[in-house]
């Protein structure tokens, strides 16, 4: 056979199996079998490995592998901007008014599109053929994912020509995975002794950021184009002519998107997609509304992140009713006994909920939660799960009504009940439940930020008595670490170096890991900036601290009644000899005046940072606006990764939270 007969049989057989690609992932309509597609494809590889030469990058056999530059940053086209959020009809009826306001006497059309509850992308065509997958990132900067965004079969890795295909084009739109899908790669992730995914849009997003392309094809993952953002050439009157020519590319476009002459009709088209919200295959959290006209679009402009021209109307919160199987209590850092539901489990929101917290005595019975009550469980976004009330129609009288006990869960000492305050407490300095809270937030929260020191590792050390005190952290030693059941020589030199490295925490995070009561990350700066040091603090009356603005009598009390113990005073004295920061940061206020790329932004520190210290991060972020916590979370913007990061990337990459590089992170910086 001729080379070019040769070809023209891959050609041929390439066509067919993108024919029938396109009809079962995208349009979920399939002509052959499952099994007479991998026929097709098999037969396709033989050929190729035949002629390796004529393999082309398009080709179906070639979704895995073969994209350069996976993990860099690139820049997208134009800014992937985010929208602004809508809760309710009247506030999308104030959007069509300011719309129409700047769009005096003209018709306005709308589209109405399902917000899918996924992670957003931007893919590249050059002459038909994808080049490039990113993530939004930043909205200027994302990640080069192609590698892994290949091997999504409803993305075409070429397109179909339409009359006048685009040499360069990029459009963009949301991964995600069906909610059906989550319960098998769950049990994978456990038996692989990974924590299962909490909601498939961090499934979607985990997946998409595998460093194994293979592992991504594996995953359930699919995409639905909602823009067509940039194409050379091409002139486009209207947002729903440019989604009918992205279907006539080859692209998946949600079905249910509609358009409209009157705000009226798109609110009632989001009554009856909530209404319908459960019963639709994949998580959506909301409505977008965009202005049909491309030239209206243009008119409308933008505000500094988002479009003027589009809004989201987002889902009310999910609820559920499950049994209160039974309340246990709880002891926080500060001795407060809290009361939580154990539940019967249930699914929520793409989680599975087994506790929630009653938060305390008064609440709890204000709501009446009794065990064996059957309860409104309420959970919007990735927040904790609440308890709204109680269905009392379904009591049948077996329910018992629950009281805080005399006596500690813990230590069993007895507990303090005051009238002046709704807090049951425990008053033993030394219940061990305590201590172990407290270690917690010592170096957890947004405190002295001691990555390792975990609870299961906390329970270890108090358990076994090598730890009774906070300060006795800083007499570790790496033999100590080592008892520790399943911590290993890395894990414990790692652990000592994060302890080390607490001692250069700023004195106003010191000040905040001490749990002092009331004594929040706000405050506790908001006294450094006051008093020169922590010693300037503790010798300070109740009057003076009062005098700052902000701090109320009832703080005052608190701090000055803290650092009156004789045994704070002690462990105190233990911080500071060990070396921790004590006086105040007397740098510039930061200068947040003018907009930068850290304004309003929280980061996450992790690893070790070549060019300087965390706490010099952490101090710049704070500088040029943004802020730094301890613990990746749904609200983390950016997660700093410096050399062996650990478990807090693994975190960022599971919620789908944006990574940058030490180097990224100081090209962002001002220059001094
Ligand atoms: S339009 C400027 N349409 O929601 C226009 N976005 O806050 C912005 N999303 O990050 C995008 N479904 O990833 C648009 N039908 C849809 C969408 C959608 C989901 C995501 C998108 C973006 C975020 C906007």
């Amino acid at each position: 056979m001729t080379t070019q007969s040769i070809e023209n049989q891959l050609n041929r057989l390439r066509d067919k199996l993108r024919y029938h690609e396109h009809k079962y992932y995208v349009e979920n309509q399939p002509e052959i079998s499952d099994a007479d597609f991998d026929l097709m494809l098999k037969e396709l590889e033989t050929l190729e490995a035949e002629a390796p030469e004529l393999i082309t990058p398009d080709s179906p056999t070639q979704r895995v592998g073969g994209a350069v530059g996976f993990g860099e940053r690139v820049r997208h086209y134009s800014s992937m901007l985010s929208l602004d959020n809508t809760f309710s009809p009247e506030e999308l009826t104030d959007f069509d008014r300011r719309v129409r306001q700047m769009l005096p006497e003209e018709a306005v059309e709308y589209v109405a599109e399902l917000k899918i509850d996924g992670l957003g992308v931007s893919l590249v065509y050059e002459d038909g053929m994808l080049t490039r997958g990113a993530t939004r990132g930043d909205g200027e900067y994302g990640e080069n994912v192609t590698a892994n965004l290949r091997t999504i079969r409803s993305i075409p890795l070429r397109v179909a020509s339409i009359d006048s295909s685009p040499t360069l084009m990029e459009v963009r739109g949301e991964v995600f995975i069906p909610r059906d899908c989550m319960d098998g790669i769950n049990r994978e992730r456990v038996e692989n002794d990974e924590a299962p995914f909490v909601n498939p849009r961090n499934a979607a997003a985990g997946s998409v950021r595998l460093l194994d392309a293979s592992i991504t094809a594996s995953r359930p993952l699919d995409i639905f184009i909602y823009t067509l953002g940039y194409a050379e050439g091409i002139e486009i009157g209207t947002h729903s002519e440019s989604l009918a020519l992205l279907v006539e590319m080859g692209f998946k476009v949600n079905p249910s998107t509609e358009c409209f002459p009157s705000i009226e009709e798109v609110i009632d088209y989001c009554h009856r997609q909530t209404a319908e919200r459960e019963n639709i295959a994949y998580d959506v959290d909301g409505i977008v509304v965009k202005v049909n006209s491309i030239a209206q679009q243009t008119e409308l402009g933008y505000t500094a992140k988002s479009p003027r021209w589009a809004v989201s109307c987002k889902f009310p919160a999910r609820q559920t009713t499950t049994q209160v199987l039974d309340i246990d209590v709880q002891v926080g850092r500060t001795g407060v006994l809290t009361p939580r539901a154990i539940l019967d489990p249930v699914h929520l929101s793409g989680a599975t909920i087994t506790h929630a917290t009653l938060h305390n005595e008064q609440d709890l019975h204000r709501k009446d939660v009794r065990v064996g009550d059957t309860v409104v469980l309420e959970r919007s976004g990735d927040v904790i799960p609440k308890v709204i009330s109680v269905v009392k129609e379904k009591r049948d009288g077996t329910e018992k009504v629950f009281h805080l006990p005399d006596h500690c869960p813990a230590c069993d000492s007895p507990v303090q009940r005051s009238t002046e305050e709704v807090a049951v407490r425990c008053v033993n300095s030394e219940c061990p439940m305590q201590l172990k809270r407290r270690i917690e937030s010592f170096a957890w929260r947004s405190a002295l930020n001691i990555e390792g020191m975990g609870p299961a590792v906390i329970t270890q050390l108090v358990d076994t008595g090598m730890v009774t005190s906070v300060a006795d952290l800083y007499d570790l030693q790496r033999t100590d670490l080592m008892k520790i059941e399943r911590m290993g020589e890395k894990s414990a030199d790692n652990l000592i170096r994060e302890i080390e490295g607490s001692k250069s925490v700023p004195a106003a995070r010191v000040l905040f890991g001490l749990g002092i009561m009331h004594v929040g990350q706000s405050v506790a700066e908001l006294l450094l900036d006051r008093f020169s040091s922590i010693d300037a603090l503790a010798a300070a009356g109740v009057e003076e601290i009062a005098s700052i603005h902000g701090i109320g009598p009832k703080l005052a009390e608190s701090v000055c009644h803290f650092f009156q113990q004789p045994a704070n005073q002690q462990f105190l004295q233990r911080l500071k000899d060990a070396g921790l920061q004590w006086e105040a940061d007397d740098s510039p206020a930061p200068d947040i005046s003018q907009e930068s790329f850290f304004t309003g932004k929280t980061f996450v520190l992790t690893g070790t940072l070549s060019q300087m210290a965390r706490s010099e991060a952490s101090k710049k972020i704070k500088e040029c606006g943004g802020k730094t916590t301890s613990s990746v979370t749904s609200k983390t913007d950016f997660l700093v990764a410096g050399e062996s990061p650990g478990s807090k990337y693994d975190r960022a990459v599971e919620l789908g939270v944006d990574i940058l590089t030490e180097e990224e992170f100081v090209a962002k910086l001002p220059v001094d």
